[in-house]
């Protein structure tokens, strides 16, 4: 497949586009940007060196959310996707393309291959860890809403989010991966919590040694 031609038919696809209330233009173009670069990190981790479908990964991570605004989006999106993407890969490279787009939110509803798996596991993990507390600002900051909105999302609903979540992955690596950063999103509410309050987050005794 020729990637550039593929990449800069995603940017013209989904670049500037506003497809969701409350995110930004274009967001969808450059999460599917970062789903690809965690599917295939993935990839690498739980099946080193079975590089015979990065390619397909990287495309379907590109367009996997191509359909969104219009749901089903992977349903939506699988048809789009084979409109667009059949003069620029082989009949073999285009089916699973499609398989991954079609499946990448029904998780765990069936069995599927290991390459629709690392996308699902992806989309999951671009959705946690700082870039989530970007979402959760930028919601924020879009319907007027400040700091307190923010804290009131991670104390009444995140945790509930994360269980819902955590029983969804696929792979043990990605599980682990994603403890980590809810981690670190706990760890960042919690000093954010504190500092919206006023209160000055320093270890004096710490800053000494
Ligand atoms: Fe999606
Ligand atoms: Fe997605």
């Amino acid at each position: 497949m020729d990637l550039a031609v593929l990449k800069d038919l995603a940017w013209r696809a989904m670049g500037t586009r506003i497809s969701h209330p409350g995110r930004e233009p274009g967001f969808v173009y450059y999460h599917g940007q970062r789903v690809a670069q965690i599917a295939l990190q993935l990839r690498e981790l739980i099946f080193p060196g079975e590089d015979s479908l990065d390619e397909v990964i990287l495309v379907a991570g590109w367009f996997h959310d191509v359909g969104k605004g219009i749901e089903p989006h992977w349903e939506y999106g699988a048809l789009v996707a084979r409109e667009m993407l059949k003069d620029f890969c082989t009949p073999d490279e285009l089916e699973k393309i499609v398989e991954m787009i079609a499946g990448h939110t029904l998780r765990k509803q069936r069995e599927y291959p290991s390459y629709v798996q690392l996308l699902q596991d992806a989309d999951i993990l671009d959705h946690f860890g700082s870039l989530e507390v970007w979402l959760n600002f930028y919601h924020c900051a879009s319907h007027s809403q400040g700091v307190d909105a923010a804290l009131q999302f991670y104390a009444e609903e995140y945790e509930r989010e994360v269980a819902s979540v955590r029983s969804l992955i696929n792979f043990a690596a990605a599980a682990e991966i994603f403890e980590e950063k809810v981690c670190f999103v706990r760890s960042f509410v919690e000093r954010l919590r504190r500092e919206a309050r006023g209160e000055i987050v320093w270890d004096q005794k710490k800053a000494k040694d």
